[in-house]
Parts: C-alpha cells; structure tokens; sequence
C-alpha cells in the first residue's frame, strides 16, 4: 500500500495558524523522542520529510503534511521532558491539548509509547484529553527493535490494562519500527481506511 505523494505543507505555532479545516486529518502524539517525525518518514518512505533528532524536543511545532488532496498528517511536538526552555515548553503543551480537543476535522489518533517504557503517566493526561474530545485514538508501540522480549512483554502488559481504561482507545495495540519497518504496512492500512 501507498500513501501517495506527501508535502510539507506549514508548522503551526498557534491555533490561528491552523489551516482551514478542510480535509480529514489524523495525527501522531507521543512524548518527546518516542519517534513520531521518524514514523511519519518510515510511512511516506521518505528519509527526511519530518526531521529527527536524538534530542528530545526536536520537533516544535504542529506540522501538516497533505497526502493527496484528501487527508492531512500531522506531526505533533512530543509532550513530557524536552530540552527546550520552560515557557516555551509549556506553550507547545498548551497548543497541542487545544488542537488534540478541539481539530474539527481531527478524525485518528495514533498516540506514540516508546516500547522500552510503555505508557506513563503523562500519556494517561493524553488520553483523557481524547477520551473527552471523543477523539478515536489507536496505541502505537515505537522502536519495537530496541527491548528484549520480556521487557518488550512488560511494557505491552503495563499499556494494555492503561488503554483498557479509555473509551476512546482502540484495544489493539500495534507494534513498530521505522527503523525496520514493522508495523509500517498495517498503518498504512488504517490510514488508508480513513473518511
Ligand atoms: P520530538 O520531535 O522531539 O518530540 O521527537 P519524535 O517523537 O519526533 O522522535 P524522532 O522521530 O525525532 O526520533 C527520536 C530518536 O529516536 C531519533 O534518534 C530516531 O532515530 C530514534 N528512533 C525513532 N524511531 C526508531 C525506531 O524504530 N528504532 C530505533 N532504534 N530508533 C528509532
Ligand atoms: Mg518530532
């Protein structure tokens, strides 16, 4: 599956800047660094489309991508711990709630949890947001080639009885690498799926 051609469309510092909501969009949301822009470039098969870094809070601000003239994907800045001043921090924070509850045409969620940690605390705040927003949002394991099995079946357990707590979640949790490019296909196939 293809997701067709991919641009870079503008980053988003405030909810001024939000481009008119006319296509059905979805999103990545996860804490700093679980590898949000990385994903968006392992779906799009594109190496640098999103940028990277190994330095938590690489990405700060909202970013829309248009995929065909239908959809756009939208790379969030990552919530939690960020090497990024306080105030300029918690203005991202503030922005992506107000975006994650109140998107008209925000139709899926794929809420990011590094596969080492599994869900925290902050991610549980996340949830809620979409949880009230009524927002649909599936759980997506990242970097699955770093953990060890057992560490790798923890985490799973740990964020399976966390999702089973929200309404809003999809049950299924769905594994992945960007690096080698599990799960990639099965996303796709959600995306593909979206209207
Ligand atoms: P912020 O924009 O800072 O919130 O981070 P992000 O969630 O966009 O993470 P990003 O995609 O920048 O990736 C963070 C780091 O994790 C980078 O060094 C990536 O190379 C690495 N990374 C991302 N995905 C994977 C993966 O599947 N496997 C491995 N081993 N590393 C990964
Ligand atoms: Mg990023």
């Amino acid at each position: 599956l293809f997701l067709g051609p991919c641009e870079f469309v503008k980053g988003v510092v405030a909810m001024e800047g939000l481009p008119p909501a006319d296509r059905l969009e979805f999103c990545m949301a996860g804490r700093s660094n679980v590898g949000k822009s990385s994903l968006i470039n392992a779906l799009t098969g594109r190496k640098a489309l999103a940028r990277t870094s190994n330095t938590p809070g690489r990405t700060q601000e909202i970013n829309f991508f248009a995929l065909a003239d239908t959809h756009y994907m939208v790379d969030l800045p990552g919530y939690g711990f960020a090497k990024a001043p306080v105030a300029v921090v918690a203005k991202w924070q503030a922005l992506l709630k107000n975006y994650l509850a109140g998107r008209q045409t925000l139709r899926r969620v794929f809420l990011l949890i590094d596969s080492r940690h599994g869900a925290k605390e902050v991610d549980e705040e996340i949830m809620s947001v979409l949880d009230r927003a009524a927002v649909p949002f599936h759980t997506v394991m990242t970097k699955i080639d770093k953990p060890r099995p057992a560490d790798l079946e923890a985490s799973l357990e740990r964020t399976r009885q966390i999702i089973a707590k929200h309404p809003t979640a999809y049950p299924e949790i769905i594994l992945t690498s960007s690096d080698k490019g599990d799960g990639v296909e099965t996303l796709r196939a959600i995306i593909a799926g979206l209207n």
